[in-house]
């Protein structure tokens, strides 16, 4: 096939938005057609906003348009399963949202579902994509700091903006799961993909045990067989807009990377404006109001590049099996949690309906070490 990769997108709201925005801002590769999302007029009024031909209510549906190549799912975490499965099977190549999934069996069945089909699966790390974080690691790449031996990521916001992530037999875990899957993936991805030898994980309930059984502090970290170290610092308690960092050290140099603040201009309001940055509070007084937000996170590459993929023109940087690594440590640093010791991997236990199981009840950890 030629021209534009054609693309149906699974959900209507925050990530849906994101996608379909996106695409358009680098629309030589691809192009969205459909979408699909459950609540009533959902779909309908995304499709009018992005201009959108097609929408329906069931992602079924769509996944039976012959014209859709490529299904972006952007539906809560407990549905990225049973969606890339249908959607393989339907013969269509999937971008699967982070985390890839709820349990290892599930990233399992999903990789198998899609080599069957012979389709690719895509797994969106956009911070692969991120254009500060991508020169801090061409530069480490070129030896700028010698041998690097610790990176850190952290991402940290005031808390989802759904109530499902806050409900963990929906996501599967609290903010770890949710913000920690990125740096995760990003340190194994900067250090260029080494095995994980162990991982330790310190997690609590700081501010949200009304509202959450999840973790909403979470410090992860995690040791390389190459000896290096990565750690992972999450929260759903820093009000002030989203902050995302990085920081690499080698013995010959260091770079630290604020992808958001550090390129938003500092701003003072006494009156406030329309948006600052994701999940802000208010615009008054000082803000970090960030410009091209998108592309800063990297989805539009990110998306350009699947594209690519889908039509062979680029090899994927980010599959299944980059959620399937990402996974395994979320159920290592919970079962640490659980235990408050050090896990080495490979640590794959069976049968666990969800990672957050692995702090809240350490019996189902210490059976699977
Ligand atoms: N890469 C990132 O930085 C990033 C950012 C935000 C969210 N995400 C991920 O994207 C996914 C969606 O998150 P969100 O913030 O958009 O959530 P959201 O609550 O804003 O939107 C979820 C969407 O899924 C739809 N949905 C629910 N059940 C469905 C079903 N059965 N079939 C089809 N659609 C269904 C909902 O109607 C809604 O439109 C999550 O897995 C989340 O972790 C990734």
């Amino acid at each position: 096939m030629t021209g534009k990769v054609k693309i149906g997108i699974v959900g209507s709201r925050f990530q849906a938005d994101c996608i379909a925005t996106s695409v358009k801002a680098m629309p030589e590769e691809a192009e969205v057609v459909a979408v699909a999302s459950p609540s009533p007029g959902n779909a309908e009024t995304f499709a009018r906003r992005h201009g959108i031909a097609a929408f329906h209510s069931d992602y079924r549906e769509m996944l039976r348009d012959p014209a859709i190549e490529l299904v972006s799912i952007t539906a809560p975490n407990r549905l990225h399963a049973q969606i890339t499965i249908d959607a393989a099977r339907a013969g269509k190549h999937v971008v699967c949202e982070k985390p890839l999934c709820i349990t290892l069996e599930e990233a399992d069945a999903m990789i198998d579902a899609c080599t069957k089909a012979g389709v690719l699966l895509l797994y969106a790390e956009e911070l692969f994509f991120a254009p500060k974080y991508v020169k801090a690691k061409q530069m480490a790449d070129e030896g700028a700091f010698g041998r690097v031996h610790l990176v850190k990521q952290s991402e940290k916001h005031s808390g989802p903006h759904s109530d499902w992530f806050w409900d963990v037999d929906q996501s599967g875990g609290g903010a770890l799961m949710d913000l920690g899957c990125h740096g995760i993936a990003f340190c194994w991805w900067f250090l260029g993909k080494p095995k994980v030898k162990s991982v330790y994980a310190q997690l609590s309930t700081q501010v949200n045990s009304a509202r959450t059984q999840g973790d909403d502090e979470a410090i992860t970290v995690i040791e390389f067989e190459t000896g290096a170290i990565g750690i992972v610092e999450n929260s759903w308690n820093r009000p002030g807009g989203m902050d995302d960092s990085v920081e690499v050290f080698g013995d010959k140099g260091q770079t630290y990377a604020d992808m958001l603040m550090g390129n938003a201009l500092p701003t003072y309001s006494d009156v406030g404006f329309g948006y600052a940055v994701e999940k802000a509070g208010s615009t008054r007084g000082w803000t970090w109001p960030v410009f091209e937000e998108h592309w800063n996170y990297g989805f539009p590459q990110e998306m350009r590049h699947f594209a690519r993929c889908v039509r062979g023109k680029e090899v994927p940087v980010s599959d299944g099996h980059t959620g399937r690594v990402v996974q395994e440590v979320l159920y290592a640093a919970y079962a640490s949690a659980g235990l408050g010791r050090k896990i080495m991997l490979p640590f794959r236990p069976k049968g666990i309906k969800k990672p957050i199981d692995l702090w809240k009840n350490p019996k189902l950890a210490e059976a699977a070490l």
